[in-house]
């Protein structure tokens, strides 16, 4: 079987706070260096020619999380973006924030817009950054658009209305930290992605493993239903 490196890879990062608790570290430092890995991932990703690169960040259920935790995360984005874009900008990576974004404040909102800007050229790699992101509501809203616009739907042109409109469904999605469920991600893009799950945690991902996965991949024969 030829060796083929999928063109669109999506991520749910977890474990950040069992990889911090183990550590005897605050759940924030588990988070930081869970930025880190993001940073290895996006560069094993264009070093092995991923096109896409789609990473859960923020689901619409991390709103129950402690205040001091979610307003981290959103200074950990906002340093990220003040830091990161403009070398994203220079290797080619297209940053896109896909998610329901009017929960965030003025200041991440109009730094997400500009990096998206900034970046709208690339065209050799895209990274996906889902915050706010819940899948089952991305279905509802565009089931409403769908409503407002009278017209009945086809699997084409709803997946246009979803937030990954254009962009084309994961061959992979990789869970980390042992749990094998997808939460509430990519529910309706996932209908034909091989799923893969280490044991380890989301700040222990490297190139090794993002490779590992790729290989198992390989080795699953992909028939979409046909023989
Ligand atoms: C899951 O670990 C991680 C998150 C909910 C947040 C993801 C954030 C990052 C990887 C930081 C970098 C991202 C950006 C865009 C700057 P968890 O907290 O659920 O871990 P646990 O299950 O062990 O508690």
């Amino acid at each position: 079987m030829s060796s083929s490196v999928p063109e669109h890879i999506a991520i749910i990062m977890d474990g950040n706070g069992r990889w911090a608790k183990e550590r005897g570290l605050p759940r924030t430092a588990g988070h930081k260096e869970g930025g880190e890995a993001l940073k290895r991932t996006i560069n094993a990703c264009k070093d092995l020619g991923v096109k896409y690169l789609s990473v859960y960040a923020f689901s619409t259920e991390n709103w129950k999380r402690p205040e001091e935790e979610v307003s981290f995360l959103q200074g950990l984005l906002l340093q990220a973006l003040h830091n990161e874009v403009k070398k994203l900008a220079k290797v080619g990576v297209r940053l896109r924030f896909l998610g329901d974004l009017s929960a965030f404040n003025s200041e991440l909102r109009e730094n997400m817009r500009k990096a998206e800007e900034a970046t709208a050229d690339n065209s050799n790699h895209q990274l996906n950054i889902m915050l706010n992101y819940g899948s089952q509501d991305e279905i509802v809203r565009a089931i409403n658009q769908a409503i407002k616009e009278g017209k009945e739907v086809t699997r084409e042109s709803f997946s246009q209305l979803l937030y990954t409109s254009g962009i084309p469904d994961p061959e992979l999605i990789i869970r980390t930290s042992g749990e094998q469920r997808l939460s509430n991600f990519m529910l309706w893009q996932a209908a034909y992605s091989e799923l893969w799950f280490t044991d380890a945690y989301w700040p222990d991902f490297n190139k090794e493993l993002l490779q590992q996965a790729i290989d198992d991949y390989n080795s699953r024969a992909r028939r979409f239903g046909g023989l």
